[in-house]
């Protein structure tokens, strides 16, 4: 199949009028998200898209690289203007993560679950991680999915996974996140939201591992609550609430 990354191709599978300024298609860049925030405060810049076939300094969260060989992934930022949308700021990763399963699911008949807050995982490997970094009453949100990598660098090739979908191009499978992207961020309804999200989760119910205040802690993923958070009932019988941070399941600390 012929996936090559066109912005004609995207454009014509998006749902909506998306003006051809607000989509940049690059070959290769540093970072779409560092390419996104130097766009912001030009006109129209509101749900402006940024997408690259590779990038040479992919960026992950807590300051790791996101592997971004080209061909093979999707690499794409949306600049969101936060005035402009129905959804408090601590929903946007909650919703990005809905909108991905979405189209994983629908478009590419993927299994996706998501560990909270923003990681999505197929098959117990991670396929797809959100990156959304605010600048004043702007985010970027940064997505980036293995689509057909099938090797990773180094100890990344035992958590990492591609999603290897059968019969639709990258192009398609931009447009549709960018097509549930502009619904889900004009959602007005948080409990529904947290609703979809809960019926995608990997870890509710699962033993997790986490660090909270510099302390060590494994206990049971009980609920998300509307804010977002993680409700966790540790093995000393406290209850947390997690508003940020990573977890990982099962009681040793390894990142997945
Ligand atoms: C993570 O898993 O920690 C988040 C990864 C986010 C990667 C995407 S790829 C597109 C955008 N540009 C970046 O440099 N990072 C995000």
């Amino acid at each position: 199949m012929n996936d090559i990354l066109l912005k004609e191709e995207i454009l014509k599978s998006t749902s909506f009028e998306l003006n051809p300024g607000q989509l940049f298609v690059l070959k290769t860049v540093n970072s779409t998200n560092l390419y996104a925030k130097k766009l912001i405060n030009s006109a129209n810049s509101h749900f402006t898209a940024v997408v690259s076939d590779s990038q040479t300094n992919g960026r992950g969260r807590m300051g790791r690289d996101f592997f971004s060989p080209e061909g093979t992934g999707i690499y794409m930022s949306i600049i969101l203007d936060c005035k402009k949308i129905n959804l408090p700021k601590n929903l946007l990763t909650i919703a990005t993560g809905v909108a991905i399963c979405r189209v994983l699911k629908n478009c590419c008949k993927a299994d996706a679950e998501v560990k909270w807050v923003n990681d999505i995982y197929i098959k117990g490997k991670k396929v797809c991680g959100i990156l959304a970094e605010t600048l004043s009453e702007y985010v970027i949100m940064g997505i980036g999915i293995n689509i057909s990598t099938s090797v990773f660098p180094g100890k990344l090739n035992e958590i990492a996974g591609s999603v290897f979908p059968k019969n639709i191009a990258r192009n398609e499978i931009i447009a549709r996140v960018i097509n549930e992207l502009h619904i889900i961020y004009m959602e007005d309804n948080a409990q529904k939201l947290i609703d979809e999200y809960k019926s995608y989760s990997l870890v509710l119910g699962k033993k997790i591992s986490f660090t909270h205040n510099g302390k060590a802690f494994t206990g049971i993923a009980t609920d998300i609550n509307t804010d977002g958070n993680l409700i966790v009932k540790t093995c000393e019988n406290e209850m947390l609430v997690l508003n940020s941070g990573e977890v990982s399941l099962g009681s040793e600390n390894f990142s997945r």
